[in-house]
């Protein structure tokens, strides 16, 4: 099922655009991702194009991502159906007659700034124009950006959360990012702009913060901010600046971040993320030291929280949980209201919108299937 809430409470939003990879992570191999609860077959088409389909042969269901390709066309691996890139059954090594319903259910795909964008739900409303911008992985030459994924065993919306509430780099991140106290200097507010969520940190007067290490000595005074904004469903980009006390932030030194989560299953998220760097990256110890920096915040700081946070709830609905606010978690919760609102929205829209309903028989106006 793709929402096992009929109030809009809890399940995956369909109509909107999920990063399923980077694109330097697809080729010609077949590749297995799952998105929202369904498996998908990735690959690039001869002519470099990617391609997103169910990883899922209409036959007996094997993955497709176990079978083979021919160019553009997939057999599967079980019986040897082919289906091309399109999801057409081609090939049928027991009859030259295609049987009916052989078909499997492709999906609109955007590559832009080094993702992969799939959008799972209505073909006719998938616009390009709702990508949520991050352009400074365009702009920037390649060694001058860290990309980086890690897995994470929790619903993605309390990766949002964390990712909201930074306050958080004060007590999770004390062997990495460590804030020394820069948050309890600072003042927070959320800012709701149309589609997008902004939630920020200002934190004037305070010690050179780690990511000027190198431009501005350790003890300079410095202006110091960390802004996050935030789309749906989970596609996060922070700006943290600095610059000298009282200057204004376009001599500051900056770096982007991109944090987007999209949604496994219900219970894990793919967690993407990229970094800016002041510095080119090479094959020396500066970089190891900033790539290990990385790692070990989100990996071994981050993933082990948020994990061990979800977990605790055993099952239970975050709102049935009755959590405490605290202010400083408004940005978070905020996310977590317009994503409720939109999935409302999306069941008003389409109330029959399931897997099960999606692969045999498309509900109206949903998918791109050739069979729908
Ligand atoms: S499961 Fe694919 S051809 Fe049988
Ligand atoms: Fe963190």
């Amino acid at each position: 099922m793709i929402y096992d809430c009929e109030d809009g409470m809890t399940g995956f939003l369909r109509n909107v655009w999920h990063m399923v990879a980077w694109c330097d992570e697809i080729g010609q191999d077949l590749m297995s991702r799952r998105v929202c609860g369904q498996s998908l077959l990735i690959f690039r088409r001869v002519d470099g194009s990617a391609v997103v389909m169910d990883d899922r042969c209409p036959h007996r269901f094997a993955p497709l991502s176990l079978g083979n390709r021919d160019g553009d066309r997939v057999a599967c691996g079980y019986h040897g159906l082919v289906f091309d890139a399109e999801g057409h059954c081609v090939g049928n090594p027991f009859s030259p007659k295609i049987p009916s319903g052989a078909a499997v259910r492709t999906y609109p795909v955007i590559e832009q700034d080094s993702i992969v964008w799939v959008w799972m739900g209505s073909a006719a409303d998938a616009d390009q124009s709702l990508i949520a911008d991050l352009p400074f992985l365009r702009d920037l030459p390649e060694e001058r950006l860290l990309r980086g994924y890690t897995r994470m065993r929790a619903n993605y919306e309390y990766g949002t959360d964390n990712l909201m509430d930074l306050s958080h780099i004060e007590f999770v991140h004390k062997g990495s990012f460590a804030g020394a106290g820069v948050i309890f200097a600072g003042s927070h507010e959320v800012i709701e702009e149309g589609a997008t969520l902004h939630s920020n940190w200002w934190m004037p007067d305070v010690a050179a913060p780690g990511h000027t290490t190198g431009i501005y000595p350790p003890n300079m005074r410095t202006d110091h901010w960390l802004d996050m904004r935030w789309n749906a469903p989970a596609t996060m980009q922070l700006t943290v600046g600095a610059t000298p006390l009282g200057g204004p932030r376009a001599d500051g030194v900056v770096v982007e971040q991109a944090h987007v989560l999209t949604a496994e299953t219900q219970d894990t998220t793919h967690y993407f993320w990229a970094t800016s760097a002041t510095f080119p990256l090479a094959d020396d110890e500066a970089t190891a030291g900033f790539k290990a920096l990385f790692a070990k915040a989100f990996d071994e700081e981050d993933k082990p929280m948020i994990e061990a946070a979800y977990a605790n709830l055993e099952g239970a609905d975050f709102w049935d949980a009755r959590p405490v606010f605290l202010g400083i978690d408004a940005g978070g919760t905020r996310a977590r209201r317009i994503l409720q609102k939109m999935r409302r929205l999306e069941l008003q829209s389409t109330p029959a919108m399931s897997h099960d309903a999606g692969f045999g028989e498309c509900p109206p106006g949903v998918g791109v299937s050739p069979h729908c």
